[in-house]
């Protein structure tokens, strides 16, 4: 069975699907290998690492994909144009990805179209068995440390307390909303440099989790918090008398800070204004704003896609695609996330790929299947498991301690 690594086509992205250590654990498995040629360049693998894996090369996209029984790849194909991605593959084949799927209904029908099976990884369901499989995590985790040491890039003077002959600077204060995995990981980081650091939610577990890393938790209000969190963990978009509440006490908090983190995130929803242009005229000279929710719509309306504004002295960051900004680190554990993914579904036999549809972390993320959609969030009816698609024996995935966020 033949494994395919394209090369990404979306201009600003420079993750690749798998580092060569992933090429050679899928060969282990059994599979053959093509990278396309440049593939890894941006995140410093080159094709000779991919060689030495025991991968081929491809010249082109159209020659890693047209044979390819399985495509891995970080954003989703191009559906439409002469270059289309999609029309590049065969039928039949299984495109493993960061499909975007609840948001671009029409090309997930293009792909069903084209007679591909998508799973979509952003949509990995959170149980435990699945933790090692959610790119969300990985590239979440990632991007709170990255907006830190791209807070302190534009940031004119210094994280931590000193004391020098020349006098004593103030830490810097750092004020981070939104406490999920980037939320964390921006608290643990902004600690590590020495800022005293403040952190909000709407979940009232993160109170708990801000305080052990040595942050300070700031309450909006705990009886209406009660019931924020779904079932699968993740924040419910919060009444409009919350964000009264929640902008009175950010408000205050907020012209205080020299560096606000902004994470929050609505699944499905676009991102909730947590620092309106009101806040930011509040803000002292110099203070900067990371808005990580920018690709939603952004936490802050003033910040902009892809950019640096600079609003009465008060820069605001909007990078894109900040996992991206660490491209060999973000592509090692996406590649793993994916290994993790496909390993318990390898028939050890016949060393081909045999979803197992009954199974969650598939039935959760599979789009599209023989032409149909087949997820019930984009109007679709699960597939039920087939007899000629019985299941392979579950192996242990392989699990990267290193790489874990929980
Ligand atoms: P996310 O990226 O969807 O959102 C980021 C944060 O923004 C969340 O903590 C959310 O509560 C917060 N938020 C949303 N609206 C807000 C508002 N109006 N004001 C303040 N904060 C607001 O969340 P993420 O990072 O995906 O994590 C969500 C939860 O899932 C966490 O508890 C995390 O630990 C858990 N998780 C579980 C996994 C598993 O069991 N496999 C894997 C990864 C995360």
């Amino acid at each position: 069975m033949k494994i395919a690594i394209p090369k990404e086509s979306q201009s600003d992205e420079t993750r690749v699907a798998a580092s060569p250590e992933v090429v050679g654990k899928l060969i282990g498995l059994g599979f053959d290998v093509i990278v396309e040629s440049g593939a890894g360049a941006t995140a410093s693998f080159v094709d000779a690492a991919y060689k030495e894996a025991g991968a081929s090369i491809a010249k082109n996209t159209g020659q890693a994909l047209k044979d390819a029984d399985v495509v891995l790849k970080v954003q989703r194909p191009s559906t439409g144009g002469d270059n289309s991605e999609a029309a590049m593959m065969k039928k039949g084949a299984i495109l493993i990805c960061s499909l975007q799927a609840l948001s671009s209904e029409k090309e997930m029908k293009a792909i069903a179209k084209a007679g591909i099976t998508a799973i979509a990884m952003e949509l990995m369901p959170r149980i435990t068995r699945a933790q090692s499989m959610d790119i969300l995590s990985s590239q979440s985790n990632l991007a709170g440390y990255k907006a830190v040491l791209d807070a302190g890039d534009v940031y004119g003077r210094s994280f931590p307390m000193m004391m020098t002959a020349a006098g004593t600077v103030a830490p810097a204060k750092v004020f981070i909303m939104g406490v999920g995995v980037a939320g964390l990981q921006a608290i643990a980081t902004a600690k590590r440099l020495g800022a005293v650091v403040t952190a909000t939610d709407v979940r009232p577990a993160t109170k708990e989790q801000v305080e052990s890393l040595g942050g300070k938790f700031l309450v909006v209000d705990p009886e209406m918090e009660k019931d924020a969190q779904t079932a699968g963990g993740y924040a419910k978009e919060m009444p409009p008398e919350y964000f009264e509440k929640q902008k009175k006490v950010v408000a205050e908090h907020i012209a205080k800070q020299d560096i606000v983190i902004t994470t929050a995130l609505i699944p499905g929803r676009p991102a909730p204004v947590l620092v309106t242009e009101e806040m930011v005229k509040t803000m002292k000279q110099g203070s900067v704003i990371i808005d990580l929710a920018v690709e939603a719509g952004g936490n802050c309306p003033l910040s902009k896609f892809g950019e640096i504004v600079d609003v009465d002295g008060v820069k605001i960051v909007g990078h894109a695609n900040v996992p991206g900004r660490l491209p060999e680190v973000a592509s090692s554990l996406f590649g793993r996330n994916l290994l993790n993914f496909l390993t318990p579904h390898v028939d050890s036999d016949s060393k081909t790929l045999k979803l197992d549809f009954e199974d969650e972390t598939v039935s959760g993320t599979m789009i599209c299947h023989d032409g149909k959609m087949v997820h019930p969030m984009l109007g679709g009816k699960p597939k039920k498991k087939e007899k000629a698609e019985e299941p392979a024996k579950k192996k242990t995935p392989e699990t990267d301690k290193k790489g874990k966020n929980k």
